[in-house]
């Protein structure tokens, strides 16, 4: 994030002093943060780690199952890998050089798909009114979507709506993602509180690249991969895999 100019440059600045420095999160005294500072610093802290952290384990492990939906990553990044630099026989990867990438994209937004990070979304109705669908409801009440149950509805998803295929989000030749609604999808929300950081999150996400490029990964044997009931869909025993050198023999 660009931050105050210093002789003609630009200072980088933190997302975090960005508020701390901004006058308006100040009491009026200008001196202790408001309540809205702090709040909105517990948002940033819960909405930043746990949605990726938990995302992540499930894009792995559904690539570590689908040896498929791997080739067609790898394929894609061939001429990437070109441009890469590397370090100790490891192809690194700049955020920049991944980002128009769209079968891995499309490879991650079916893995949230599946497994939403944040598996049921929940409102509270300030004011009594009628919803699109004809129900009516009540200021206090809340209203819960079971995000996770609406992937696997085939009257959304359509009869394979079970599997991981990223395919579903490609234009028919492959060489575009496919539009789909932010209120189909979910995984991010929909409308004016949508995930302020889904490009943030979908850079960082797309790294595991590097993971797909440079070694082969399994899910080790005997290793039960379960949901975590819990408000954010983690792996009940985390991910145990085996990781291999791509091209090295056992
Ligand atoms: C895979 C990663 C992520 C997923 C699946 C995700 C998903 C979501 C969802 C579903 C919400 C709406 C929550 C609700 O109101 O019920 C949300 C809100 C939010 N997210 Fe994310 N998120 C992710 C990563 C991030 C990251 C990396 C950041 C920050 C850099 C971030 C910042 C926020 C913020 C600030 C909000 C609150 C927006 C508001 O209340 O207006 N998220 N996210």
């Amino acid at each position: 994030m660009a931050g105050q100019q210093t002789d003609g440059e630009v200072a980088a600045v933190d997302i975090l002093s960005h508020y701390i420095d901004d006058p308006d999160f100040l009491d009026e005294a200008g001196r202790e943060p408001t309540d809205f500072l702090l709040k909105t610093f517990i948002n940033f802290m819960v909405a930043l780690r746990d949605p990726v952290g938990a995302a992540l384990p499930w894009l792995v492990y559904n690539l570590a199952t689908h040896p498929r939906v791997v080739s067609g990553v790898r394929e894609e990044l061939v001429p990437v890998v070109s441009r890469a630099s590397s370090a100790a026989g490891t192809v690194v990867f700049e955020p920049e050089e991944l980002k128009d990438l769209v079968y891995l994209r499309a490879a991650l937004f079916e893995s949230l798909r599946l497994f939403p990070s944040g598996p049921i979304e929940r409102k509270t109705v300030i004011a009594d009114d009628v919803l699109p669908s004809g129900h009516k409801v009540h200021a206090g009440e809340t209203v819960l979507v079971p995000v996770y149950s609406k992937r696997r509805m085939e009257s959304v998803w359509g009869g394979d709506c079970r599997e991981y295929r990223p395919e579903r989000w490609l234009s028919e030749d492959g060489a575009r993602l496919r539009f789909v609604p932010s209120y189909k999808f979910l995984s991010f929300n929909t409308g004016p509180r949508s995930c302020l950081g889904k490009n943030i999150a979908v850079a960082q996400m797309m790294s595991v690249a590097a993971v797909v490029w440079n070694f082969d990964v399994e899910v080790a044997e005997g290793h039960a991969v379960e949901q975590k009931l819990s408000v954010v869909l983690q792996m009940k025993n985390g991910l145990m895999v085996k990781v291999k050198k791509t091209g090295e023999c056992v």
